[in-house]
């Protein structure tokens, strides 16, 4: 089914407007929607931040935030920055919200946009309760068309902090008005995981613990902390990359079948599979769950002594996991995850491992010394997108062994260039009122109690660290977290 492109009629607000997402991803991804025709003449926007600012200094910032176009598209360009309009305003003080909501109405009267309002928090976490607070207020959520909240990570520092925020933004908008961002779920092969799964047969027949033996997820990153090192610091890789992306993309793994493709339907499976997953004891996690942080390199600091983090700090760049459902599809099935940063590259992998025919009939008597590979369906997020299926063939020649074999099939460099950015699809989503992709409260507060069991025992156990070295996948610790199992991660260096 090929989305229709139909216009979207909308007044923007951005809190943060002269902030760094803001220019690096959510004005270039609005400039493809209106590019391709998702937003034409009835939207305005409206950036908001402490700095004084004119509307032209404004529309020059977002012009300049517009990189790599032709001649051409510079006078599309100027086209689109035409509809954007700047109001100085501090989100904690009252009195500038009616200064505001003159702005959207008149910009509401001046495009046709519906009384629809788009609200983007696109600031620290710190504000967003006082934003809701105030819209709510001061009069800013109308009757007219719709109100929507689209709200950046980090959703809470753990469950306690998390439903603090969920309460004050409830306060003023209902769940359906909110869409918590994940940018993993407007990634194109995360949202195809429902695509393989539930449009073919042959894979879904297969997706349980009578054929698959274990899945693993690798998001692995080649950085390090760079100059997030303070923000960092507070956070580490289990809150930063686990509790939102790799709980997002498992609960896609691990739900059943949805009723029917919508964003409700999807969402009531997803909580399902994340009730269903283990949430450990102390003495569990310690035996389930890896962490790390890296050493210094040949030409690099070890995170320790990163500008802004304390010499002693035990904050982990390295998680590896071992999941575990306590549900009739996934009993017995490992879900290993891992994360981390100054790994040996940059890219996300799905490895879904099948388990070997229970009896091998090649291996005895004619061959005693060969093995059939277990079969790998290996999803490629990023960089590329594709899809690998490893199966065993035989070896082409006289007897009779065999070897594996690949199956597959990766996105052309042309079609690869079309794949929306996530913020470009997400804030698509937003507009069309799609919350598919995007986190539900339930979803988040599951993610928040497994994760907290893990904090309970490593905020008073003292790690060793450092104890992995950059460009490798980690500490060896990760690697024995599978051997203990007898299994090994797919995806090992150097292969
Ligand atoms: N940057 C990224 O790549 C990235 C990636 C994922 C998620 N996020 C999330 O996105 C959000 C924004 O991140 P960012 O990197 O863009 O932050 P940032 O560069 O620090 O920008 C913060 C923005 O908030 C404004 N601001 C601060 N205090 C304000 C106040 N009292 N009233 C009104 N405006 C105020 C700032 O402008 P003034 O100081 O002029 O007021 C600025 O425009 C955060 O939640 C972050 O976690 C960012």
């Amino acid at each position: 089914m090929k989305a229709l492109t139909r216009e979207n009629k909308a007044v923007f607000t951005f809190f943060g407007a002269s902030g760094d997402l803001a220019k690096r991803k959510l004005y270039p991804s609005l400039f493809k929607l209106y590019q391709k025709g998702y937003l034409k003449e009835h939207f305005g926007v409206i950036g908001t931040s402490r700095a004084k600012w004119s509307d032209e200094k404004f529309q020059g910032i977002v012009s300049d935030s517009i990189k790599g176009i032709s001649e051409t598209e510079k006078g599309q360009a100027a086209k689109f920055a035409s509809h954007f309009y700047y109001i100085a305003h501090d989100v904690t003080d009252k009195a500038h919200y009616a200064a505001l909501n003159d702005l959207i109405n008149q910009l509401n009267k001046q495009y046709e946009a519906q009384g629809n309002r788009l609200f983007y928090f696109s600031m620290a976490p710190a504000f967003f309760s006082v934003i809701a607070l105030n819209l709510k207020s001061e009069g800013l959520i109308t009757d007219e068309g719709y109100n929507r909240l689209v709200i950046e990570k980090p959703f809470g520092r753990d469950y306690d902090t998390a439903k603090q925020l969920n309460d004050a933004l409830t306060a003023s908008f209902e769940e359906d008005q909110i869409y918590r961002i994940d940018h993993y779920l407007g990634k194109e092969m995360i949202q195809n995981i429902e695509a393989l799964r539930f449009g073919n047969t042959i894979i879904e027949s297969l997706w349980n613990n009578r054929y698959i033996d274990n899945i693993q997820v690798t998001l692995s990153e080649k950085l390090g902390v760079e100059e997030r090192a303070s923000y960092y610091d507070t956070s580490g890789a289990l809150r930063d990359m686990v509790q939102n992306h790799i709980l997002q993309i498992v609960s896609q793994l691990a739900m059943e079948q949805p009723v029917a493709f919508t964003d409700a339907d999807v969402r009531v499976e997803k909580v399902k599979a994340l009730r269903s997953m283990r949430v450990y004891s102390p003495s569990a996690a310690a035996t389930n769950l890896v962490r790390g942080q890296y050493d210094a390199g040949e030409n690099s600091n070890a995170y320790r002594d990163e500008d802004g983090v304390p010499a002693d700090s035990a904050t982990e760049t390295f998680v590896a996991g071992k999941l575990l459902f306590d549900n009739y599809r996934w009993s017995g099935v490992p879900f290993y995850i891992r994360t981390g940063k100054k790994l040996a590259d940059k890219f996300t992998r799905i490895d879904v491992v099948f388990k070997k025919p229970l009896i091998d009939i090649f291996a005895f008597p004619q061959n005693p010394n060969a093995s059939l590979s277990e079969n790998v369906l290996t999803i490629y997020v990023e960089p590329n997108s594709g899809f690998a299926l490893r199966v065993n063939a035989k070896s082409t020649g006289q007897g009779f062994e065999t070897e594996p074999i690949n199956l597959d099939f990766f996105q052309d460099a042309d079609k690869e260039k079309e794949v929306p950015e996530p913020y470009e699809r997400l804030l698509h989503d937003a507009l069309e009122g799609n919350s598919t992709n995007f986190a539900s409260w339930s979803e988040v507060a599951y993610a928040w109690k497994f994760v907290d069991a893990i904090r309970k025992l490593w905020d008073i156990e003292v790690p060793r660290f450092p104890n992995y070295i950059p460009g490798s996948m980690g500490p060896a610790a990760s690697d024995e977290l599978l051997q203990r199992d007898g299994r090994s991660w797919v995806y090992k260096l150097n292969q």
